[in-house]
């Protein structure tokens, strides 16, 4: 039985379902391909993502491949209702609703785990997480799984470390076609959707504060400097902290970019970046952000014992407002604003992450006892694969080495003379 909040929405999810598969064409060649040879058929199959569009058209091709979907959201503002509905009327079975609370999230995922499933796709953690350690006897029933996040990955290697992981994990977040695209240029722009959409203020001119120049930091910078903004980035690694500069954005810790900045993101994965230090000298009217996986970049504890909010100034915007009369103000609850606030990443990125994610279940599928019980790469063929049909899809070509040039590229032994 289903969890969701309004199953009379269906037919405008389902709208939105058919709007983002005409913009995935790898999925739906996907699901061509896998609807006729079913590889998943007979099996259960756990998914936790941000529930909205792009996810339910993912469930669907799983579904048409055979296997018995049960789906719940990766964040309890991520989750679109009618797209919950429209699973729900195609006999997914659903676990999920927008704004649930954190109860209400933890059941949802209890609900999700407690179906015994055979393959797993997670994003962030949470699923394999739960599994671990409330359904132990489940886990000797579990093919494997895969891991769509930066944050998921990192849990996952803690598990490793700890031999504590019960069956294979693949890292799709590593596969190239995922972060080089999903990660940069899908945050780089679903994090301006979500803040533009929430505040209707103009970018350019601003002085905008990324902390973390990861994958998704790179993206985020990148796009505000298109957007016309003055960038300054903050990081704790030397080298990206070097890269950045030579991308031609200001470097600087971020107590010192705290007073000047009109924008604060966060994309770091690591928790307490901004903090009451910073909180402490930032302008009024500051605006506060968060991309990174757990909304624990943004101490929103340290904001709301200091200030007195939130009070709800627009949808998806809190006021903090000091003694002092200086506002802050912080967007979807610190959590990661593209999806909280925005519809995430565009369908054509999504596109390639969740048909890596379907390739990496089918491997697990394919291998299944020869696997080592770890977090395993992605087999570079199925990367090549997803990006050969992505440029198939948008009707592309490009050229391959002669037999010469591969010889040259494996030699060692050149004739200098
Ligand atoms: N919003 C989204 O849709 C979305 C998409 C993909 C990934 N993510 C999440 O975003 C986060 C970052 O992912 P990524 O792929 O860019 O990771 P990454 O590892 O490539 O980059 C993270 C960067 O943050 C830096 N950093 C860490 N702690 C810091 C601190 N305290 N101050 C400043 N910099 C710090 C690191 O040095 C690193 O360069 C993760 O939580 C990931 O799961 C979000």
């Amino acid at each position: 039985m289903s969890f969701i909040k309004n199953k009379s929405l269906a037919s405008q999810g389902l709208e939105k379902i058919k709007w983002v598969q005409e913009h995935m064409p790898v999925l739906k060649e996907l699901q061509r391909t896998l609807g006729e040879s079913k590889p998943f058929r007979g099996l259960r199959m756990a998914v936790c993502i941000h529930l909205e569009a792009k996810t339910a058209y993912m469930a669907l091709v799983l579904q048409e491949a055979g296997a018995e979907v049960f789906i719940t959201g990766s964040n309890p503002l991520s989750t679109q209702d009618d797209v919950a509905a429209a699973l729900v009327h195609e006999g997914i079975e659903t676990f999920a609703w927008y704004n649930a609370s954190p109860e209400e999230y933890a059941e949802h995922l209890y609900l999700t785990a407690a179906k015994k499933p055979h393959l797993i796709i997670d994003d962030g953690g949470d699923l394999v997480s739960l599994l671990h350690k409330s359904f132990p006897n489940h886990l000797s029933n579990i093919i494997g799984g895969a891991e769509e996040t930066t944050t998921g990955l990192i849990r996952l290697r803690a598990m490793e470390k700890n031999n504590i992981l019960a069956f294979p994990m693949i890292a799709v977040n590593d596969a190239r076609c995922k972060h080089l695209f999903d990660n940069r240029y899908g945050t780089g722009q679903s994090v301006w959707d979500g803040i533009m959409r929430s505040t209707n203020l103009i970018v350019a001119g601003k002085n905008v504060v990324v902390a973390g120049y990861g994958w998704c930091g790179k993206g985020v910078a990148m796009r505000a400097k298109g957007l016309g903004a003055k960038v300054t980035v903050c990081e704790v690694d030397p080298v990206k902290a070097l890269e950045a500069y030579m991308d031609g954005f200001q470097v600087m810790p971020l107590l010192e970019a705290a007073s000047t900045g009109d924008i604060f993101i966060t994309v770091t994965g690591c928790s307490k970046v901004i903090t009451e230090e910073h909180f402490a000298v930032m302008k009024d009217r500051a605006i506060l952000a968060n991309a990174g996986h757990f909304d624990i970049e943004i101490d929103k504890e340290s904001l709301a014992s200091l200030a007195e909010g939130p009070r709800r100034v627009r949808h998806n915007v809190d006021a903090y407002t000091f003694k002092d009369g200086r506002r802050l103000y912080l967007l979807g609850e610190g959590r990661l604003v593209n999806l909280a606030a925005a519809d995430g990443h565009p369908a054509e990125i999504m596109d390639m992450s969740f048909s890596l994610q379907i390739l990496a279940l089918k491997y697990l599928r394919e291998n299944h006892g020869r696997l080592e019980k770890k977090v395993l790469p992605l087999p570079l063929e199925l990367d090549l694969e997803v990006a050969r049909l992505k440029l198939k899809g948008m009707d592309i070509s490009i050229d391959s080495l002669t037999t010469e040039q591969k010889n040259y590229l494996e030699s060692w032994e050149f004739d200098i003379g």
